[in-house]
């Protein structure tokens, strides 16, 4: 029987995750089909609810539900549950069991990138969801030291505190950080100030960072914001959010399948949904 997998979220209906996933089944002749839900902040439990009874074979989650949805699921994996964040399900023998792929998503997007990121010492700018996936998941994969700067600093000390992996790290100032861009090989922007086109504002003066610095954001629509821009004026490596989104959506793969699927190919199929 068909096997049936989807997205919730709201909104939804930009997602390019069915078209990404439904051309994987294609590639690999699983009998599957990946669908978009929208669902409602109030309708969540039902619609989990909907979805199990269906025999739903996984599905993903996206904003606003992936902090909520942990209290509908049987079962959810620690590193989820550290971050408080699930974006990954899969139905296992009837049970819905949670997984966060954000983060890890991540941290392969810039292991293809780079080596050895052990060595190296990153500055994460921002603290909400997404920086918190990133920075547990990239504490976890032991990356050396990981410093944090946020426009609300109490934000940025609640989420290094509640870190359950042993990591070096620092919250910084706008002044300290801007001033020691230097000390950092990695500078990863997770706050959602540049996905407004044309915004006038930077999370922070880039002024000081070396050449070999690679600089990434998490957003990819716009493809080039005006962070990565300015960080591209002085020579430094840049990755945007794409690498982010495919991998998060190839470790799901992954865990639906067993198959860890072509991720060049999964590039390109989000490229050409975004025109770039
Ligand atoms: P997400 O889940 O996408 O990470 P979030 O949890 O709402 O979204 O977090 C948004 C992040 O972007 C926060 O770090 C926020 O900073 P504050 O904690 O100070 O609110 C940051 N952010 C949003 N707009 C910003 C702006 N105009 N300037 C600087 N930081 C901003």
């Amino acid at each position: 029987m068909k096997k049936l997998f989807g997205v919730i979220g709201d909104p939804i209906a930009h997602s390019m995750s069915p078209a990404m996933h439904n051309d994987l089944f294609d590639l690999y002749g699983i009998d599957a089909v990946y669908l978009p839900f929208h669902v409602r902040k109030g309708n969540l439990g039902d619609a989990v609810k909907g979805l199990k009874a269906l025999g739903v074979s996984g599905f993903n989650v996206t904003i606003p539900h992936k902090t909520e949805i942990i209290a509908h699921l049987d079962k959810v994996d620690p590193l989820a549950r550290a971050i408080g964040a699930v974006n990954t399900v899969k139905n296992e023998n009837g049970l819905l069991v949670g997984y966060n792929t954000d983060g890890p998503g991540f941290v392969k997007g810039l292991e293809s990138m780079a080596a050895d990121l052990g060595s190296r010492s990153a500055l994460i700018i921002g603290a909400g969801g997404a920086s918190r996936a990133i920075y547990f998941s990239m504490a976890q994969a032991g990356i050396g030291r990981i410093d944090l700067y946020n426009r609300t600093t109490e934000k940025a000390e609640e989420l290094v505190s509640s870190c359950p992996f042993k990591v070096e790290s620092k919250v910084l100032s706008q002044e300290s950080a801007e001033k020691s861009l230097a000390e950092y090989q990695l500078i990863i922007q997770t706050t959602s100030i540049g996905m407004v086109p044309d915004t006038e504002s930077l999370p922070l003066s880039l002024e000081n960072i070396t050449q070999n610095t690679i600089v990434s954001d998490i957003i990819y629509n716009p493809l080039q914001t005006k962070f990565l821009k300015a960080a591209s004026k002085r020579r430094a490596t840049v990755q945007n959010g794409v690498g982010m989104f495919v991998f998060q959506g190839a470790l799901a793969f992954e865990i639906w399948t067993g198959i860890f699927p072509d991720v060049k190919r999964m590039e390109a199929n989000v490229l050409r949904n975004l025109g770039g």
